[in-house]
């Protein structure tokens, strides 16, 4: 039986963080068992697979994480019997084959076409009485290599026979190559070939084993894997794109596009368990100003905290926290605070007592709150999942509710796993009872993955909330440790406790890309190592790598030395302070890189075979990758290492990011290294904005001028882009902002208003800039200019003055670049520089 189906009843249940999606929906059939099989498509070519129960009671966590805004038609389904059926979208299709649907062995064929290539066969048990266990195999005859499953400290290329668990454990001293579940949890994986690149995001957030198959033996030589999810439905996107970056987008589009962070958070943080008391936070504070090393965040962990009860000061060590926010605050930096998901079960703590009363406890199977141990002590745990919850925790951000709170404080929620010390896999019994808002009640074990997911939502919704009423509400920043498919929307994380080992330092590396290939941006790893001690080169090595990690953060454990950047020697320290300063002065290049993240879907670092997917030597390359479209990185991440090898894609020139001396493309060069070596090269094709004047913290860079470096291709021509806007709220969201295109092409670097992707929702404000250029550097020429000058409506003066001049510009060589001094040319205004030989 075909119909057509709309999806409204979905929606009644739909949250308020969904998707505005374009959905074309069609119940292509109803097994004997008595679980329809539905596919929906979005956009042209993603389509979905759901096998569920038409009739009774189960649980739909993707309902949390996507929704259907509207339902259409516009698949065309036919049916050559009624197990047969295909169903057709202008740019993609999926046939849908029961096969011994009465028998045990009943399961689906489904195959999954785009571009006219069956890029993904799966093969669905669907047993004739409806089990809550879904499984399936996925198979990807067009693939080379996948990856994805985050997140497990291990290699970026997903490895053969292995079985990669996804569960979110509070695992003490996670080991290293191994499969078994960490802290947070994306139920996706990329398969690609240089011709083509096909996801899988299997919706689902229980705990998950996904066996990647020997290929060989099981799948005809083509790469696949085997899903199987403790309960819940199948529930399966499948994304087919000519590349990974399609691919990316398609996977943003489903689970949502990353926030745009506040600028200060995309600065340097300096965290230790912990910053003891007002004076030891005031000395590391001046310590940065007096050793010139720019930071923007100071971190206070559980410490802090009365007793471990979050939202409250431990006034002896912290008597005035408003205080000591202010002064931090007055340098133009800002702080953290961390607050964890369990609650200390005492009488009169405001957040347990309120809890215990509006019964916002996740509760036993007998209906008490459940109860375990953690940091202090007898502790309960709130029901992120009960949106009343949510909304009531929300309220704990209000500076009026959380005493010693001011906006410039920001949040760190850990241990959401949850972590329960005292428990089996030491997190939640899988029993545990949670409910919605209507009452409806949920075991654990369905939605564990999602739990510290919809932590983060909350104290998102808690932030906004404590910005509502300011003049522009500001754009939250939230560090979380656990997550799942959507958590980009709201957070930043960490990769929990690693050590300060270099082995740990070399596998942040494909970590961190595995979780930006899985549509998570802003990721990061404890600069340094969580436990143990750094000796000096590794704690140098750890902030030159960690300058290119999405977020930045030294963090470490209560028993380890003090270990703030000046304590490594006078060398060190001068190297720490160089790495720092060239993170700093690539912000106004990171920001725009997130700004596209935002605003198109796409991520921020990217392994090489994401830019250069037709490359097949570098399809498994995890130390040299790009730090966004045009910075080839490849950080030094072993011990001693006198020579380093970075890998150069034949797709692209290459310039080295101190000389500008040209690199060879396709090669694997080994480069002489120091202690003060720090591989950077930009990418021929690449227009990169800087900000070079050394600061103590990205607030004081607001109104510094800019410093281009343009990087030709092998036509002599070069893009890219600067967005700018006030740095810290959602005024971005009604226009206040500016987006500029620089090209470079026949001698002529022009700066113009950029095409966007990017509609904001009015356009009824509007952003000013001071900011020009101070300098262009330009990499790539061919011949040695005669005459530079620069014409602009406002050169050399403001941007109201609207005088048409032009200025001739004085120049250099500096090694093999081209150095062009003051245009002073506004970012604001459209100008043109011109070279003429
Ligand atoms: C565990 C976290 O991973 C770590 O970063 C933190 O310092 C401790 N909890 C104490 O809060």
């Amino acid at each position: 039986m075909i119909r057509l189906h709309n999806m409204c009843s979905l929606l009644l249940i739909a949250m308020a963080t969904m998707l505005m999606a374009s959905v074309h929906a069609a119940e292509v059939m109803i097994l004997p068992s008595g679980q329809t099989v539905f596919v929906t498509l979005y956009r042209d070519n993603i389509l979905r697979l759901k096998v569920q129960p038409t009739a009774g009671d189960f649980y739909r966590v993707t309902d949390v994480v996507v929704a259907d805004k509207e339902a259409a038609d516009k698949l065309k389904v036919s049916c050559a019997t009624a197990t047969s059926c295909l169903v057709e979208a202008a740019k993609a299709s999926m046939t849908v084959t029961g096969h011994d649907l009465d028998s045990d062995t009943a399961h689906l064929i489904v195959e999954y076409r785009t571009g006219g290539v069956v890029s993904t066969i799966s093969k669905v048990p669907v047993a004739p009485q409806f089990k809550d266990a879904p499984e399936l195999t996925t198979t990807f005859p067009t693939a080379k290599k996948l990856f994805g499953l985050p997140q497990h400290a291990m290699d970026l290329a997903l490895k053969e026979d292995v079985t990669y668990q996804l569960y979110n454990l509070d695992v003490f001293h996670y080991k290293l190559d191994d499969p078994g579940g960490i802290y947070g949890s994306i139920p996706f994986l990329m398969a690609h070939s240089s011709q083509h690149t096909t996801g899988v995001l299997f919706l689902n957030s229980a705990e998950m084993n996904v066996r990647i198959l020997k290929s060989q033996e099981e799948a005809n030589g083509a790469p696949g894997a085997h899903w199987k999810a403790e309960v819940g439905i199948v529930d399966v996107f499948f994304l087919g794109g000519a590349n990974p970056s399609q691919v990316h987008e398609m996977h943003a589009y489903i689970t949502g596009k990353a926030y745009l962070p506040p600028m200060f958070s995309l600065g340097y943080h300096q965290c230790r368990w912990n910053y003891r008391s007002t004076d030891d936070c005031l000395d590391v504070d001046a310590g940065f100003d007096q050793h010139n090393i720019p930071y923007d965040v100071l971190w206070l962990d559980i410490e802090h905290t009365d007793g471990k009860k979050y939202f409250t000061w431990d006034l002896h060590n912290f008597p005035e926290p408003t205080k000591l926010i202010n002064s931090i605050a007055a340098k133009g930096r800002k702080m953290v605070t961390i607050k964890d998901p369990h609650i200390k079960r005492e009488n009169g703590y405001h957040v347990h007592d309120e809890a215990t009363s509006k019964g916002f406890y996740v509760k036993t199977e007998s209906g008490s709150d459940y109860e375990g141990h953690c940091w202090p002590g007898t502790s309960s745990w709130i029901d992120f999942h009960n949106k009343d919850a949510r909304d009531w925790y929300a309220t704990l951000f209000k500076h009026d509710r959380y005493g010693g709170s001011t906006p410039d404080l920001y949040t760190w929620i850990d241990m959401n796993e949850p972590s329960v010390f005292n428990s089996h896999q030491v997190t939640m019994d899988r029993n545990a009872v949670h409910r919605s808002a209507s009452g409806k009640q949920v075991k654990h074990r369905y939605l564990h993955n999602m739990y510290g997911y919809l932590h983060t939502m909350a104290a998102f919704q808690g932030h906004l909330l404590s910005s509502a009423g300011a003049a522009a509400v500001k754009r939250p920043f939230i560090l979380t440790r656990s997550f799942f498919s959507g958590s980009q929307r709201y957070s930043a994380m960490w990769t929990g406790d690693n050590m300060a080992k270099w082995d740990h330092l070399e596998k942040s590396l494909p970590m961190l890309l595995s979780l930006s290939l899985a549509n998570y941006p802003f990721v990061g790893a404890d600069c340094g190592g969580f436990f143990f001690n750094p000796e000096a080169e590794l704690m140098v090595r750890w902030i030159q790598a960690g300058i290119f990690y999405p977020f930045f953060r030294a963090h470490a454990h209560l028993e380890t030395k003090r270990r703030e950047p000046w304590l490594f020697g006078e060398d060190s320290t001068s190297r720490i302070r160089a790495a720092i300063a060239i993170r700093y002065s690539m912000l106004p290049y990171l920001y725009t890189t997130f700004f596209q993240t935002h605003a198109l879907g796409t991520t921020v670092i990217r392994p090489l075979f994401y830019e250069f997917p037709a490359e097949e030597n570098l399809f498994s390359e995890q130390n040299t990758y790009m730090f966004g479209p045009s910075l080839l990185v490849s950080p030094i991440v072993r011990e001693g290492e006198a020579f380093h090898m970075v890998r150069f894609p034949s797709g692209a020139f290459w310039y080295d990011w101190f000389t500008g001396k040209k690199m060879e493309s396709g090669t694997d060069t080994n480069i002489a290294v120091t202690m003060d070596t720090i591989p950077i090269y930009t990418r021929g094709g690449s227009i990169i904005p800087t900000k070079q004047r050394l600061r103590r913290s990205s607030a004081a860079m607001v109104h510094d001028p800019l410093t281009l470096y343009v990087s030709l291709d092998e036509r002599g021509n070069s893009y890219g882009e600067l967005y700018t806007d006030d740095e810290d709220t959602y005024n971005f969201e009604s226009g206040a902002f500016l987006h500029r295109a620089l090209s470079f092409s026949a001698g002529r670097l022009t700066c113009r208003a950029a095409p966007t992707a990017y509609t904001p929702k009015d356009r009824t404000k509007t952003f000013q800039s001071d900011v020009y250029v101070e300098r262009v550097v330009i990499f790539g020429l061919s011949k040695e200019p005669r005459r530079i000058a620069a014409t602009s409506a406002n050169v050399g003066g403001n941007a109201a003055d609207g005088v048409a001049t032009a200025t001739e510009l004085t120049w250099s060589k500096v090694h093999d670049a081209i150095v062009v001094r003051q245009p002073k040319t506004q970012i604001a205004a459209d100008w043109d520089i011109v070279i003429e030989f």
